[in-house]
This record gives structure tokens, sequence and C-alpha cells, in this order.
């Protein structure tokens, strides 16, 4: 069969049961991530107490893996015999790919590796039902589909990240972490272990990194930006002995998940240097951090800190095999160091620029000593600056430039921006969510990151090696909410590193995780949902409602009432005329499914008009596009990254809005976010005029703490345009996160009565 005719019948019409198929409810074939080539033949294969298994003895693990999953998941009991068998095969190029044949007499897994085996299984595993989980299948046979499916990656590193420092987990809980990773086909968790509120990896030579840097006296309460700060008073944290992490090494091993652990270094090292205040440029011992952000001790460049460093890396390269050692080098305020002799004579005597130059001497320093012992770095994008280390691998977090200028210098690059895999940004505009750091990053759009920058030749885009989720935990208190802010867009990772681009596709997707609900609910997974929220977008015919699953109506009313059942069934754009709240939700047959969606439209004189701007939004961040800007919605209170906000990163914006005809203009009131977290500033100052390009008034914005800075301008003139000049707020000073970058500048409806 063709791919287009198996990916036609396969994928997009699975769901769409054949006769026999309908028969048994249990069989599906709806995988995640989706495999490359999947067709359905006639039939089922059942596996009951005659069913054997014989592997070849390179697949022992992904063969013993399947055998306790069925025993483990049932009480079926498997045999030795052929019947399903593990076969290796050299004809499969991709040590990560297999081929997985299910007859109605047989089952055939075919692989290079014991990885590409373990990934049959994992495809083998979601055929079968949801009870094998958590052991409680209880029928005596299972039937299951008779599909073939081939199947390889487009990505060789499929990772996701978790820091430890901000908050910890448990071991278990760890090793949960990974399983899930696993069972999607992700071959990489990136392991945060030390950062400024704590040191989580036992190294013996230094014992007071276990006394001292694995625990704070206390943490902040709520957002960074509430004000005043409050703390709980509650010391905090705890650390990994080294037998723990030997342990949840050789478990990930069996899984075929590399760990990479990240030892922060210059910066993010406040921990270090509290237990060890030798290490920094000025001796004061600082606190082990208990609030967020960046902070201004960070490691000297003198001998005793190397020294240090590769102690502690000697013992960490016992613990890890990992080829790749992250050094972090993200976030590393240059201030001490201008002001240190030590530095200042490093500088000097290595003939080195400024303190930037500092920075890449310290990193390919500690790069020189790691390929020594046969191993590689990998870090944050900073370390580009300054020059970067010669074998250097980088981590892309500041959007893209990072890896674009990366890979056209040969590197290997992972790609982590920001605006497609932080997890731990809003995922729905709810705000009943639970408290975030910001930002907002729903599925949807997890789903189309493509990690292949459009700036990079196809030679280039080969330096790409893939991507990865990252979860921050400064606002993730416990396991439950990892699992919350990780799942579902896990799920859309999954498939963004593993699937090919002409493979996916998001209603199906969608349709897909719908289905995974149940496997996770088994797994004991508090994944969130929001599935059934609803999208508003108000078009030149009315204002349109949709939502992305399928069999369930949407019901609204204009009247300000809750809907329900007996209110409007939507079927077509609500025209709008004048100020309106929609308020709608998602219903079955029976009942309400998601939360309310309500729309608040002011109909302003601005609405549907002409408007203009000088540049095009980021495209990380152009939210409805320019007309967005005068459609009659508001953004979020709390999440940047709807689509209501658009963002531009460090340009001068001119606004131009034609109204059509001399209009009387009472007032123009606009508001920009702030997030000095995520380098989001207000400007300093807006401009604004009534003819284009004219300015007659400037006004001044003051600095606030509140997430946005409002706007209002009485005007009281009749005028066809409205032009604003908004001047970037400019490069981030010292002592914030991001300084010595632009600023981005996030601006949302500009409402004209
Ligand atoms: C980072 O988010 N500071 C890498
Ligand atoms: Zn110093």
């Amino acid at each position: 069969m063709t791919f287009n005719k198996s990916i036609a019948l396969a994928v997009f019409i699975s769901f769409l049961f054949s006769c026999k198929e309908a028969e048994n409810a249990q069989i599906d074939t709806k995988i995640i991530p989706v495999p490359s080539h999947l067709s359905i033949n006639d039939g089922t294969f059942i596996i009951n107490n005659s069913t054997g298994i014989t592997y070849d003895s390179a697949f022992k693990d992904s063969a013993e893996f399947f055998k306790s999953f069925i025993e483990n998941g049932s009480n079926i009991q498997l045999q030795k015999n052929k019947s399903i068998e593990f076969i290796k095969d050299g004809s499969i190029k991709n040590s990560e790919g297999y081929e997985l044949k299910i007859s109605t007499d047989k089952i055939e897994i075919r692989a290079n590796s014991d990885q590409g085996a373990f990934y049959a299984v994992q495809s083998l595993r979601q055929l079968l039902p949801p009870e094998f989980e958590n052991g409680k299948f209880n029928n005596d046979s299972v039937q299951i589909s008779c599909v073939t499916i081939t199947d390889e990656p487009q990505f060789a590193y499929r990772g996701m990240h978790l820091d430890v420092a901000r908050h910890m987990f448990s071991v278990a809980f760890i090793k949960k972490y990974i399983d899930a990773l696993a069972m999607l086909k992700m071959n990489t968790f990136h392991w945060h272990l030390t950062d400024d509120q704590g040191w989580r990896v036992e190294i013996k030579k230094y014992p007071k990194l276990q006394t001292i840097a694995a625990f704070r006296d206390e943490t902040l309460i709520g957002h960074y930006s509430n004000s005043p700060q409050r703390f709980d008073g509650i010391r905090y944290g705890g650390y990994y002995t080294q037998e723990q992490i030997k342990e949840v090494v050789a478990y990930a091993q069996q899984k075929h998940i590399t760990i990479i652990p990240e030892i922060e270094m210059p910066g993010h090292s406040q921990a270090a240097i509290s237990a060890y205040p030798e290490l920094g440029c000025t001796g004061e011992q600082p606190i082990v951090a208990s609030k967020w952000g960046v902070f201004e001790h960070i490691y000297c460049s003198k001998d005793e800190t190397f020294d240090f460093l590769e102690d502690v890396l000697d013992e960490v390269l016992e613990l890890f095999p990992s080829k790749y050692i992250h050094i972090g080098g993200d976030e590393a305020p240059k201030k001490l160091w201008k002001s240190c002799p030590n530095c200042q004579k490093r500088i000097k005597n290595e003939g080195l620029k400024d303190e930037h130059e500092l920075q890449s001497y310290f990193v390919s320093r500690i790069e020189k000593f790691l390929n020594s012992k046969g191993r590689q770095i990998i870090g944050w994008d900073e370390i580009l600056e300054g020059g970067l280390a010669p074998n250097a691998t980088v981590m892309s977090w500041r959007g893209t430039s990072g890896a674009i200028e990366a890979a056209k210098q040969s590197h290997n690059v992972v790609m982590t921006p920001t605006s497609h895999c932080y997890f731990d940004y809003y995922q729905s505009e709810n705000s009943n969510e639970p408290l975030a750091i910001g930002g907002y990053l729903p599925l949807e759009k997890v789903y189309h990151f493509n990690p292949i920058p459009e700036e990079l030749s196809r030679k280039e885009s080969k330096y790409i090696l893939g991507a990865q989720g990252n979860l921050w935990t400064e606002y993730i208190l416990n396991e439950k909410q990892v699992e919350y802010m990780v799942f579902p867009r896990i799920l859309a990772m999954s498939e963004v590193v593993w699937s090919t681009p002409k493979h996916k596709n998001y209603k199906n997707f969608v349709n897909r995780v719908e289905h995974f609900h149940k496997r996770l609910e088994a797994l004991d997974i508090n994944y969130a949902n929001h599935l059934y929220e609803i999208e508003g977008n108000l078009t030149s015919v009315g204002y349109e409602l949709k939502t992305i699953t399928s069999n369930n109506t949407i019901y609204y009313t204009i009247d300000g009432t809750k809907p329900s059942l007996k209110s409007n069934v939507y079927t077509e754009a609500i025209p709008i005329t004048k100020n309106t709240i929609i308020k709608a939700a998602i219903f079955n047959d029976k009942q309400q499914l998601g939360s309310l969606f309500t729309q608040n439209i002011v109909y302003h004189k601005a609405v549907a008009k002409q408007i203009t701007l000088n540049v095009e939004p980021h495209k990380s961040y152009p939210g409805s596009g320019a007309a967005g800007l005068i459609n009659g919605i508001s953004g979020s209170d709390t999440r940047y990254g709807d689509k209501e906000w658009l963002g531009f990163w460090g340009e001068d914006l001119e606004i131009t809005i034609d109204l059509g005809e001399k209009t009387e203009i009472n007032s123009v009131e606009t508001r920009f976010y702030n997030s000095p977290g995520q380098w989001i500033y207000a400007p300093k100052e807006i401009q604004f005029g009534l003819k284009k390009q004219k300015i007659d008034s400037i006004i001044k914005i003051q600095t606030s703490t509140k997430n946005t800075s409002e706007v209002n301008l009485t005007i009281n003139k009749k005028s066809r345009y409205i032009y604003l000049k908004i001047p970037n707020y400019g490069i981030i000073q010292e002592g914030n996160q991001g300084a010595g970058n632009k600023a981005w500048t996030f601006i949302d409806e500009i409402i004209i009565k």
C-alpha cells in the first residue's frame, strides 16, 4: 500500500471503525507520536494464555518489558513460542526505527537495535486497552487490530527537561517521568540539578553542597511580581544521593533514555557560593536564594573555581555516562567580574577583550576538561557570546537566533525556544489555571512547532539535532502540578520530534489526545484537559465560535446568563453591532464538558477599520495580526502570548489607524504588558498624533510592577487618522533578567471611543 493511501486509511479514518472493528470496542490504532506509516489489515490477533514470545538475545530488555506489561497488566501469562517474535533486521538502517507487523496468527517486531524494538513495543502497547497500564485488564484474552507499522524518528534528540532546583521531586516520581518519556519515544532527560535556590546532586568531596547549598531558609509565596513579596519561613531542600542517581540512570538506560545532567556555571550558582563563598568574586556569603530570578553572585574565574568545578565534574562523570554534560551558561550577570581583581587579571593575562570573552574563556576551559574525559558540552545559547567553545552544542532558548548562529558556525543545536517549548507557561486563557510564571503556550502552538528555523539552508539544518520541552519549577510546587504542566503538551512535543511534518494534523492529533486520556488516567497522570475550551474570533461576518473536538455542541448566550442545554445552539457567526458579552460552553447531550467561555466585545469606533503597522509582529507572538489591535477584544490580563497581544522584539512601533472619515474622537486607550522576567517592558513613552506621521503629544509611562500599564488619552477632537509611535523600552539594564538584550514590547487592543 502506498504511503498516501495508508495514511488516508489508517490515520485519518482509523476512528471511523469498520463494521468488524466496531464489534470490539477495545481495538484502536491511535498512536502518539503518529508513526511514519501505518496500515490496517483485515482481522485481529488474539493474545491469551497460549500466546508466546521469542526474541533475539539482543532484544532481551524490550521483550521482557513487553512480557511484564502483559503479565502485570492482566491475568494473561505468556509462553515461550513464536507467536510474538522479536527479530533482528540489519536492513533497518535507523537504529531507532522498527517494523511492527500484526497478522491474525503472528506479531513480528523487527529492528536493528533494542532501542528500535523498544519503540515497536511502545506502539504495540498503545494498541492495547489502557487497563493494561494499571493491572486492571480482567479478560482472558485481548484482540489487537492487524496493522503494519514502519516507523522511525524525525530527530535524533527528543528531550524533556525538569528543574529540580527550584522544587525537588522524589526518585519515584523521576522514574515515573522517565517512563512517560519512554512511552512517547523520547530519548533524553535533561536533569537541571543545580541553581541559585538549591544544589541537588551529592558531591562527596564537597560536603557543604549537601549541608548548605541543598537547603534554602524559605521560599517566595505567590508570584514574583506580587508586591510586597512574601515568604513562607519554611526551610526547603534536599538532594539526590549518588546511590539514588545511579539507580535513576540505570533505570533510564533500560528505557533507552539518556540523562544529561546540568551543572550550572558560571551563573545560577549562588547556592554553591553560599556553601563555599571563596568560589565567588567577593568572598561574601550570599544566602541560598529564596526567590526567583537572576543573581549577581556567580563563580569567579580564578583557578580555585576551576579546581572545584573539575572535582565536581569528576564525580558527575562517574554518575552519568552521557556523551553530553550540560554546563548551563545562561543569565550570568558580569557585574562582580568587572570589579574583581582576579577576573580582571584573567582578562588581561589571557588577552581577552571583555567580560563576555571571559565567559567564553570559562566555558571553553570547562569544555577542554570535559573533552579530555571523552565528553561534550551543551549549554544555553548565551555560550555564543564572546565566542563559542570549539566543540560545543547550543541549546537555543531565547528564540531561534542562537540556533541560527550556531548552525551557521557548524555547531550542533537543540531547540528549546521559550515561545514553543516552555511548559512552565500557561496553557489556557482560563483564569482558574494554577499560578504559572506567565506567558501562554497552548497545546496547538507546541504542536505546530517546527524545530528547523526557516532561515537555515538544508545543509545547515542538519545541525538541528532536535528539540526539547522545558519545565522550570519556580511555580510548580508538587508532582501533580508537574504532570499538569507537562501533559498534554509533551504529547504534542513527542510528535514534533518524532513524526514527519507531512504526517501531522492537529485535528487528528486532538482526537488521539482525547483517546489517550484514559491511558493517562490509568497511569495516574494528572493531565490538563483544555480540549473542550472554545476559541472565538471576530470576523467581518460576526463573532465565530469553534471547538477542536468533534461530536459536541456549542451553546451560547448574549444576555449575560450562563449557557445551558436550553440556550442558543451555535451554528453560524453571531452578528456584532454593539457592545456584547458572549458566554458559551461545549455540551454533550447531557452536560457541560469544558469551562465557561466569556468574551466581552467592546464595539468601539475603530473596530474593523483600517490599521497599518511599520513592522510585522514577531513571528513567535503574532497575535491575530494588526487587525487584532482593533477587533473589539482585549487580551488576557495575565497571558501576553494570547491572540490579542502582539509582541515586538526591540523594534520601535508605528501604528496608523484610518477611520475612513472624519470622526469625533473622545478618547484613545491601550495597554502594554510588563513581565521583566520574560524581558517584556512597557515603553517609557508613546507619541500620539491625529495625522499620519505627525506627533502632537508625548505621553510618559511610569514603570509599573503590575502586569499591564494602561494608557488613556482624552482627545475630544475630530479626525480621520490616529497615529501612534511607540519607541521600544531599549536595552535591559544590569541586574535584571536578560540584561544587555533588547526588551520586548507587547501591545493590546487600541480602543477608540
Ligand atoms: C533559561 O531559561 N534560563 C535557560
Ligand atoms: Zn572574580
